[in-house]
């Protein structure tokens, strides 16, 4: 049987993705924050009749990543056969809005942190002659938009590291994948969507249009992202990429979009032409 770790499990896509994988047999380690949080998803597994393990982990705490995966090595013989770093946490708000403290937080657990656990998996990987890293990136790691700014950062850098590993480490049999979904029903977006705008920006009416607009979106539910993580973990020649829901359907066409064009119809779109 295949072991798969799924980092930040406890919620959300993670958590979808662990108990659809270990719903279609593999052996999953889910990794979470807390022995609370963990002992809950052991509990829901264990309801739906499955069977996974968990281990603590913090991506952005160097000696928890190395616990963790030693922990894994042990338990694996060797280490996992896939790596999925779904970990994630996004902080809303213009460049200017944004502390530097927040922005070095977002970098750490969607970068830093998805490049620690791999290059920790990757000699137990190396040494079996193969294995999958999958990302989960996001339709934001394709094209940039205001207010969102670091969040956008994090996943366009996430997926400029992931075209660089796919390539060095495609020869050791190694296969790497970007999972890139737009809205999903998660607490990632329901926390986005309630955090208060700052009181005391110049970007007030962008703040409210940009609100109204993602009421109006249909986000797709994480099950649907878990298939796409099964798909790429499946598949004999995984593809680089997989959109996940209606924004993704849409990204490669924005991407036609001259730079210009682009520009004007967002600032109108989000109020932020100068009167
Ligand atoms: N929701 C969307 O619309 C959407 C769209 C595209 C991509 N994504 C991506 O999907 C991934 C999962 O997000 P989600 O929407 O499922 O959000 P979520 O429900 O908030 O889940 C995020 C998970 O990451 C964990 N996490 C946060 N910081 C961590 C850290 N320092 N170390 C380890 N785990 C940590 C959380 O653990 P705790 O429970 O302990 O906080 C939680 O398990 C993220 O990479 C996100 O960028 C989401």
């Amino acid at each position: 049987m295949r072991t798969v770790v799924v980092t930040g499990a406890t919620s959300g896509i993670g958590r979808a993705t662990a108990l659809d994988l270990a719903a279609h047999g593999f052996r999953v380690v889910a990794t979470a924050r807390t022995e609370e949080k963990a002992a809950k998803l052991t509990a829901a597994a264990a309801e739906a009749g499955l069977e996974l393990r968990t281990v603590l982990l913090d991506v952005t705490d160097p000696v928890s990543c190395q616990d963790a995966v030693a922990e894994i090595d042990e338990q694996t013989g060797g280490g996992p056969w896939a790596l999925v770093n779904n970990a994630g946490v996004v902080v809303p708000g213009a460049v200017e809005d944004v502390a530097e403290a927040d922005a070095r937080q977002v970098l750490e657990v969607n970068l830093l942190g998805a490049a620690r656990l791999t290059r920790l998996v990757l000699p137990g990987m190396t040494r079996r002659g193969g294995g999958r890293i999958v990302q989960i990136s996001s339709v934001a790691g394709r094209f940039a938009t205001p207010l969102n700014g670091w969040y956008c950062a994090s996943k366009h850098a996430l997926e400029a590291l992931t075209d660089a590993l796919r390539c060095e480490v495609a020869a050791r049999g190694i296969r790497v994948s970007l999972i890139e979904p737009g809205c999903v029903d998660t607490p990632l977006l329901t926390d986005a969507l309630a955090a208060p705008p700052p009181a005391d920006s110049v970007h007030g009416a962008a703040y409210a249009a940009t609100r109204r607009l993602l009421a109006l979106h249909r986000p797709v539910p994480p099950e649907r992202v878990a298939r796409a993580v099964r798909r790429a973990l499946l598949a004999p020649r995984p593809r680089r990429r997989y959109g996940v829901g209606p924004e993704a359907a849409v990204a490669p066409l924005v991407r036609l979009v001259p730079a210009a064009v682009a520009d004007t119809v967002v600032r109108a779109v989000l109020r932020m032409n100068a009167g």
